[in-house]
């Protein structure tokens, strides 16, 4: 097993236990609000885009004590960004990690109260961070994330998937779709690192084709997974595209072509890494985690 891998669990570790310090020392106010951000935030994520951005920091040899903020923020806009998708207005899904989505569990009104106060700690978090770079570099890397999940990123992409329900889109128009409304993000955390450092523009562009292609190959896994599970065993619904008609890969496409389609892309991303060399393994590590994902 490569070094990366073995040190998973202890990333892991180490990014719930951050998440949970900024969570407890967030205002205390609201017990309803406080308690719908833990439940969000605490309910057994896998923490694969805080990773994405720990393996990136490898591959670039920053020290990932420097970009924790960063990746712990990214974790927390990702818990507001499933909050809001499942709420009633948008997927009205009920199941989230084997539990009570958010508005289920505390009610529509704290449930949006909850995410829009986890969007805003995270950038209290990346505004309050020590950095050891300039802080016109800290403040590019806020506001390439802060574009990442606006509408130019999730929050576009969000509006197009709802937009494209019961149409026959082509598959172009469906990779555009899950670039903004999931890839932005991933992409966001493969390139945060690179504003600690004046990386050569042939490393970064290989960054940006490699967070390119994973980020929309997560999302054509996302829907093969609910395409194929079962709700026990994902912790989702397993009809929720289908129910709604999402233009989604598998529905459109089929199982197979989809399937064709994640390795693929897999290996685009993992063809853009050449670069890199040896360095590259914790990202292909990830790369290899996001596809043969089963949850
Ligand atoms: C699910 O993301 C939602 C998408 C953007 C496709 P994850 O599969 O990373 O969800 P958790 O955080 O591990 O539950
Ligand atoms: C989620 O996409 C994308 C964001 C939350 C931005 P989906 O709606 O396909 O994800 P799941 O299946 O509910 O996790
Ligand atoms: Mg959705
Ligand atoms: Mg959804």
């Amino acid at each position: 097993m490569s070094s990366f891998k073995k040190q998973i669990p202890e990333f892991k570790k180490l990014i719930d236990k951050h998440l949970k310090i900024v969570l407890s020392e967030s205002d205390q106010s609201s017990e309803a609000l406080c308690q719908a951000m833990g439940y969000s935030v605490m309910n057994g994520g896998k923490r694969i885009r805080p990773m994405m951005m720990l393996a990136s920091a490898i591959a670039i040899d920053i020290d990932t004590k420097d970009v924790i903020p960063f990746a712990i923020a990214i974790e927390l806009l990702h818990s507001f960004s499933l909050i809001h998708d499942d709420l009633p207005c948008m997927d009205d899904d009920s199941l989230r990690r084997g539990q009570p989505t958010t508005h289920i569990k505390f009610g529509e009104a704290t449930a949006t109260l909850a995410a829009d106060s986890l969007q805003s700690l995270a950038f209290e978090l990346m505004a309050k961070a020590e950095f050891p770079e300039s802080k016109s570099s800290q403040l590019e890397l806020i506001s390439m994330i802060a574009n990442s999940i606006g509408s130019e990123g999730m929050a576009g992409g969000q509006s197009l998937d709802l937009d494209s329900e019961n149409k026959k889109l082509d598959p172009l128009s469906v990779e555009n779709i899950y670039m903004l409304k999931t890839g932005k993000l991933i992409q966001a955390s493969i390139l945060g690192p690179t504003y600690f450092k004046d990386l050569d523009e042939e490393k970064f562009s290989a960054l940006q084709s490699f967070s390119e292609s994973i980020g929309v190959a997560f999302q054509i896994q996302d829907d093969l997974i609910e395409a194929e599970g079962d709700a026990n065993t994902i912790g989702k619904s397993v009809e929720s595209d289908k129910s709604k008609n999402k233009a989604a890969y598998p529905i459109l496409f089929g199982i197979n072509e989809s399937r064709k389609r994640v390795d693929n892309l897999y290996e685009s991303a993992c063809a853009s890494l050449k670069v890199f060399g040896e360095s590259s393994s914790s990202l292909m590590d990830m790369a290899e985690i996001i596809i043969h994902r089963k949850l």
